[in-house]
């Protein structure tokens, strides 16, 4: 690095910093010009072509700004005017009009674990998991594009989001940062995140590639997968996703697949991603997960955060061993060439060089919009019809646990957001690993009780902290409902033992339960929970982390004045013995104990597993409550390519209110399986009717052939069957479909 680096003049860098800030706040408002895919092309070439070889090893990596939490000092190789660090710097090239390359986290909002002191904090959009619960793609495009407007009012012209894996280990202790356990939720939901942001003219990725579905030992973890099945599933969302949104970049992951390493494997990032799907931006790499210089032969075309390569394999990548590599003739000019030209192809067709003035950042707008999310993505999983509270009534409320006094609880790792005005409070937690600093248990303001407390104005309301079951006890008796808080802080880095609550909570949710009939428990997870509870509360709401205007939302869903509508985007099991891996190898043993996982299950991820095996499991995938009825009629199925069906939905309750109707494959002829084929969101008023037509993406019909590289659809019956959830079918109908090989 230190070689790349100082081949650029500093006084040329300097010039261009000027240069550039000058540039942008002289350039005139106009939107962003975004190149077509040819002519980002074309002139990613044409820029190339004029550039030195040391400004094409400037672009091949990039350094991540000081972190003190993990020893990672102020690199000297960041320029002391670039004040707006965060988890990437790679220079610009100001000579042919290339702006530095920032990048930022995440997939929630733009993080900030120290690098920026003076930020007064970022909108905290709730975990994907609850955005994956909305099953509303266009409030995920408005999600992302509020996230790009605040990345790129802080310069960062790369947004590390579109968390993508699927949710395939229900104790993965990132589920939170994905979407769902379905490649087609996953890809519609991501895809439109991808989609927001990039309008804003900042670059965004999906991650990780690939099969990155757990966090035990994630350095040296080998996810074996039967490569069909991973096509059908992993590698399906990133396709989906990728023809949807063409993000601008791909990062891949920490974990082997097979027996190669994501960022050094040839077979899934040459061979399939840019081969065969045809890819044409760039593929970085996740912070230190760059053990060697050839990985630029296996497809990789940036080494990131290189500070982390040395601390985990020893030595940077990407700049002094690449380089001497290229001398001898290793590393080939036209390899290095095309590695460049795939990040101006990012930079052009999202256009990161054409900012004009830095966009309006409307902070109420944008807590609007996570309100809504968290409105939307709340699952109500359990009602025996004590929700909704009337907010009128002299109530006597009894609030337990989850610090609830103090605000919502959020998820950990890079993903995490600080939310305007700060944190309400922070309670350590840690662990081991280079992600124990800051495994934390985050509050955001404002509080449950706080907001209980406005939706419930005629209420006495009495907080009970759960520290002792007995205690907590005593306060549900006195009380006419108890709403009981249920919080489980996870995060990257770390995977679950069991789905067990921490600290003792389902103890206490016991006690309360058993002094009070009338408890409500809200649960703040980034997971599903065991809840050994469950039949002895009325209710549950699935809150997950919903957010800095979750609070607001759970109130107002408790008091009646939002009809929840979430559906569960992954499905909740009766116990770890419903999954495909009961056990989990690795877990316990030392961080750096080389691990291999075995995801047997192949395409067979979340409710498909449970429709293969004939299980039962505690929540279906789909499932959510609300408190009005829908009802379904008139669904006809069509054949052809791939099949079309139709059907009508019905608000038959008394409010209005909004349902996910889900078209599922129950019937093949060349074998069983299960398979959402669609979803939509639909909003209707008390009587209204609505008629839906979902087509399938053939590939969901169809299996993998992995001997012919294509798509394979068997002649014959497919059935269909239109369900509230996975576990709840309504109506069925089939057609045929004429055999064929197609796709890639
Ligand atoms: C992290 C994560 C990745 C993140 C990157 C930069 O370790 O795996 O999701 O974008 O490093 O912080």
């Amino acid at each position: 690095m230190a070689k790349a680096f100082d081949r650029i003049p500093r006084r040329a860098l300097a010039r261009a910093r000027l240069g550039a800030l000058v540039a942008a706040a002289l350039a005139p408002a106009v939107a962003m010009a975004q190149l077509a895919p040819d002519a980002a092309q074309a002139k990613a070439a044409e820029t190339e072509r004029q550039m030195t070889d040391d400004e094409r090893f400037s672009m091949l990596v990039s350094l991540i700004g000081e972190v003190p939490s993990i020893g990672v000092p102020r690199d000297p190789r960041i320029p002391a005017e670039v004040d707006n660090m965060s988890a990437g710097y790679t220079p610009g090239i100001p000579r042919l009009g290339i702006p530095a390359f920032q990048s930022s986290d995440a997939s929630m909002g733009v993080t900030n674990p120290g690098y920026r002191p003076d930020d007064k904090g970022a909108t905290a959009f709730p975990a994907l998991i609850l955005a994956g619960s909305t099953f509303n793609p266009e409030l995920s495009r408005l999600g992302g594009a509020a996230i790009g407007r605040e990345a790129r009012s802080r310069g960062f012209n790369i947004q590390l989001a579109g968390g993508i894996n699927l949710q395939r280990e229900v104790r993965n202790g990132r589920n939170y940062e994905y979407y769902s356990e379905d490649p087609w939720v996953s890809a519609v939901m991501a895809s439109a995140a991808v989609g927001g942001i990039q309008g804003e003219g900042v670059i965004s990725t999906l991650k990780h590639y690939t099969l990155n579905a757990n966090e035990t030992n994630r350095h040296w973890l080998d996810a074996i997968v039967d490569p069909a099945g991973h096509r059908e599933s992993d590698l399906l969302a990133f396709q989906i996703a990728i023809e949807k949104s063409q993000p601008g970049s791909i990062m891949c992951g920490y974990n082997k697949i097979n027996g190669d390493y994501a960022c050094g494997n040839d077979l899934l990032l040459n061979k399939l991603l840019k081969d065969t799907w045809g890819y044409k931006g760039y593929v970085m790499s996740d912070w230190g997960a760059t053990p060697a210089w050839d990985y630029a032969l296996k497809g990789l075309d940036q080494e990131s955060g290189i500070q982390l390569d040395v601390q985990q394999w020893g030595a940077e990548a990407f700049t002094d061993k690449l380089r001497k590599a290229y001398a001898d003739g290793g590393f080939p000019k036209e390899r290095l060439s095309d590695m460049v030209r795939r990040m101006l192809y990012a930079a052009y067709s999202v256009g990161i060089d054409k900012w004009g003035a830095a966009p309006e950042v409307d902070l109420a707008k944008h807590n609007a919009i996570a309100l809504d999310m968290a409105r939307q993505g709340i699952v109500l999983l359990k009602n025996d019809g004590v929700l909704p509270l009337a907010a009128g009534r002299k109530l006597k409320i009894a609030v337990i646990g989850g610090h609830a006094q103090e605000g919502i609880i959020a998820g950990t790792g890079s993903g995490a957001v600080k939310p305007v005005g700060g944190y309400a409070g922070v309670v350590k937690i840690g662990g081991a690993g280079i992600m124990g600093a800051g495994r934390n248990m985050h509050l955001f303001a404002p509080s449950p009780l706080a907001e209980l407390e406005k939706a419930f104005p005629d209420a006495t309301i009495d907080f009970d902290p759960g520290y002792t079951p007995a205690e907590a006890a005593l306060t549900a008796r006195r009380a006419d409902i108890v709403v009981a808080f249920g919080i489980r802080v996870e995060g990257e880095g770390f995977d679950n033992v069991d789905l067990s609550l921490p600290w003792g909570q389902d103890a206490v949710i016991d006690a309360v339960a058993g002094a009070n009939p009338n408890t409500i428990v809200v649960l703040e997870t980034g997971n599903p929970a065991s809840m050994p509870w469950r039949n002895k509360v009325k209710a549950i709401l699935q809150a997950w982390y919903p957010g800095q205007a979750g609070a607001r939302a759970i109130a107002e869903i408790l008091a009646g004045k939002v009809n929840p509508s979430g559906r569960l985007p992954i499905t909740f099991p009766e116990s770890l013995e419903q999954t495909p891996r009961p056990e989990l190898a690795g877990l316990g043993t030392p961080w750096g104990t080389p691990t291999t996982i075995r995801y047997d299950e192949g395409a067979e991820v979340g409710y498909r597993w449970y429709a293969q095996k004939d299980l039962k499991p505690m929540y279906p995938f789909g499932h959510g409550l609300g408190y009005t009825s829908f009802a379904y009629r008139g669904l006809k199925v069509e054949g052809g390519n791939t099949v079309t069906a139709t059907f009508t939905v019905t608000n038959t309750g008394k409010r209005a209110g909004a349902d996910v109707p889900q078209q599922y494959l129950v019937g093949a002829p060349d074998g069983k399986r299960m398979r959402l084929l669609g979803f939509e969101r639909v909003e209707l008023k008390p009587g209204e009717s609505r008629k839906v037509t979902l087509t399938a993406d053939p590939r969901l019909l169809a299996k993998f052939d992995a001997e012919a590289n294509q798509w394979r659809i068997a002649g014959g019956s497919y059935r269909l069957a239109l369900g509230k959830s996975a576990g709840d079918l309504q109506l069925s109908d089939a057609a045929t479909l004429t055999g064929r090989l197609f796709g890639k």
